[in-house]
């Protein structure tokens, strides 16, 4: 199973803390934001990952995590995402990278209560398709949203103006490796980007997507200057990424 951590993006919706150095390096609480996503990886038992930047800030990057020592890893990988394409177009880059292998694609603001030890293991033994993990929020108009019916997942829409479920779809996501062939048939969303939701409905549309609901708090630290702060504090009162 590989990792992949996405930190790219300009962080428009931070600035002007973002104007000099990418999202993903701003702390939350006494940590860099992305120590978290890369301690999740490895207590999973990830330790084959690669970190997808982009920008003027990329080198930053290679200067603050170098091989991995810090997470106990003797290498990692890095990729450079050209422009602003999305999500699923940082996706591309890690495509020999990831080889006949699964992955576990975590969006590098996103940090967790406790593990995801499980999720990989029950994806590990899913024949085939793609897994998700929800959780409920109070704004679901803010995040890619999932309506489910029993254990099957019914439609999955991307910050939806109109109400259809409390459960979002958080940003870790296990995919098989033909991800890149579905990726490869998507065209741009109106905000100009290649959208992870399109990937996850394409696997729904065969209906080869499965989900579990999230182990504890899930937070999206980078989509707000709150969210940051608010990071900051609960990570500071609760701690995160418990084994
Ligand atoms: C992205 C995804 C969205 C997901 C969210 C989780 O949103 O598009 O489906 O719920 O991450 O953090 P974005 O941060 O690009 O607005």
């Amino acid at each position: 199973m590989k990792g992949i951590i996405l930190a790219g993006g300009l962080g428009t919706r931070l600035h002007p803390l973002t104007r000099i150095t990418n999202k993903h390096l701003l702390p939350v609480y006494d940590k860099p934001m992305i120590f978290y996503s890369i301690e999740m990886l490895v207590n999973a038992g990830i330790g084959d990952i690669m970190v997808i930047t982009g920008g003027t800030n990329s080198g930053d990057f290679l200067r603050l995590l170098t091989n991995g020592k810090h997470f106990g890893l003797s290498h990692l990988h890095y990729g450079y995402q050209e422009g602003e394409g999305g999500i699923a177009d940082a996706l591309k880059i890690c495509e020999d990278f990831v080889g006949d292998d699964k992955m576990v694609v975590v969006l590098g603001d996103n940090i967790i209560e406790k593990n995801i030890k499980k999720t990989v293991r029950d994806f590990e033994a899913q024949k085939s398709g793609a897994k998700i993990l929800l959780t409920k929020v109070e704004h679901p108009d803010q995040y890619g949203v999932a309506e489910v019916e029993g254990n099957k997942i019914k439609k999955i829409v991307e910050k939806p103006k109109k109400f259809i479920s409390d459960l979002a779809v958080i940003g870790i996501y296990f995919y098989p490796n033909d991800v890149f062939s579905k990726i490869k048939t998507l065209k741009p969303s109106k905000r100009g980007e290649l959208e992870i939701t399109d990937v996850n409905n394409a696997y729904l549309k065969q209906g080869k997507l499965t989900y579990s609901i999230l182990d504890g708090w899930w937070l999206d630290a980078g989509e707000s200057k709150d969210t940051l702060l608010e990071a900051g504090m609960f990570v500071k009162k609760h701690g995160a990424n418990h084994i």
